[in-house]
């Protein structure tokens, strides 16, 4: 029988967050908020605490983890970092980027899905900091979402999708970013972006040389999680590239929701319901909670807005299309 969701989740205290860590230490799952979206985090150096978070999700094998480590002196016990990795940590960590570095034997295979690298990252969320400083292990976080879920911005959905298979949720409130961090592959001078997200590929080009998206489609340079199927709404979804100048799809005669930052045309018939973002980094704060609640609007047909690329747009569009299954 599942228990009530208030067993779950609890406020990030000093004693609660102890209690945290010390299930992380004894091998246990605990959800915790970052920056960009709630992790569900299992101690990275135990193959067997790993296990229970591709459990969890029903996460498929392949697919590596983020090992949250609190900072460079602790990544590079578990890595070996090059000098543009070292110059990117030291620019935007704590922060919502990670780096794919040459992993040392130290690391599960279970971690890092067989590969010989790892990714890595310090959060920016000073809860998940303070639990990885008190657990004195590396966390290994994945989204706390079920695969093929949107990712989760509050406790309450990690509860909805995890619920009692996860030992303890700390509400850290709403997530500031929204989208995930941007995953770079740093094993090589040039940095190769395998997602966009967090960090935008024109503030990172500012530092080191970053390879162009014209090889992103190359399946060699996408992380493995790109591969897999993702979230799909589970009533058909469609993207209006206003910038581009696309026409707005044909709505008339069906009832449908709409999420953008700018507002539907006027001569279109109205949507059930309506999500409008302020700005650019309004819409990757709210969207995948918008994605959660457009679909339960008893609409039949979503829209959303394919912004432009530039800052973290290009994470938004990437989840978007890839959401739409145009991608
Ligand atoms: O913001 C985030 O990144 C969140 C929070 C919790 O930190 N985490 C997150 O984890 O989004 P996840 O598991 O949902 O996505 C991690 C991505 C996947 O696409 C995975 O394939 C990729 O990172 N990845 C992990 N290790 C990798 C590696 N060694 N090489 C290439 N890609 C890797
Ligand atoms: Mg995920």
């Amino acid at each position: 029988m599942s228990s009530d969701c208030n067993d779950r989740i609890f406020a990030p205290t000093p004693q609660n967050i102890a209690r945290a860590a010390e299930i992380i230490r004894e091998g246990g799952l605990v959800a915790f908020p970052t920056e960009t979206v709630y992790g569900l985090g299992a101690n990275a150096l135990s193959s067997d605490a790993v296990k229970k978070i591709f459990e969890a999700k029903g996460r498929p094998g392949d697919n590596p983890l983020i090992m949250h480590v609190a900072g460079i002196s602790d990544a590079s016990k578990y890595a070996d970092i090059g000098s543009a990795a070292e110059v990117l940590m030291h620019h935007f960590w704590p922060g919502p980027l990670t780096l794919v570095l040459s992993s040392f034997p130290i690391v599960p295979l279970e971690t890092r899905a067989n590969l010989d690298t790892v990714a890595m990252r310090a959060p920016l969320n000073p809860i998940a900091l303070e639990l990885i400083r008190e657990a004195g292990v590396p966390i290994a976080a994945p989204s706390a979402n079920k695969s093929g879920r949107p990712s989760p911005t509050t406790a309450q959905t990690v509860w909805e999708d995890l619920r009692d298979s996860v030992d303890m949720i700390i509400d850290g409130g709403s997530t500031l970013i929204g989208v995930e961090s941007t995953v770079a592959d740093a094993t090589d001078n040039v940095l190769r972006i395998l997602r966009p997200g967090g960090v935008s590929r024109e503030t990172l080009a500012q530092f080191v040389d970053v390879a162009g998206d014209e090889d992103s489609d190359k399946v060699k340079y996408r992380s493995p999680g790109t591969l897999h199927r993702h979230y799909a709404p589970s009533i058909p979804m469609v993207l209006w590239d206003r910038e581009g100048d696309d026409v707005f799809p044909t709505v008339s005669g069906c009832k449908w929701s709409y999420i953008g930052v700018a507002e539907p045309p006027s001569c279109v018939v109205e949507p059930c319901e309506k999500i409008i973002a302020d700005s650019i980094k309004d819409y990757a704060r709210l969207l995948y909670s918008a994605l959660r609640e457009l679909e339960a609007s008893g609409a039949e047909m979503i829209v959303a807005e394919l912004p432009g690329c530039a800052e973290i747009g290009e994470a938004v569009r990437d989840r978007l299309k890839r959401a739409a299954g145009v991608e």
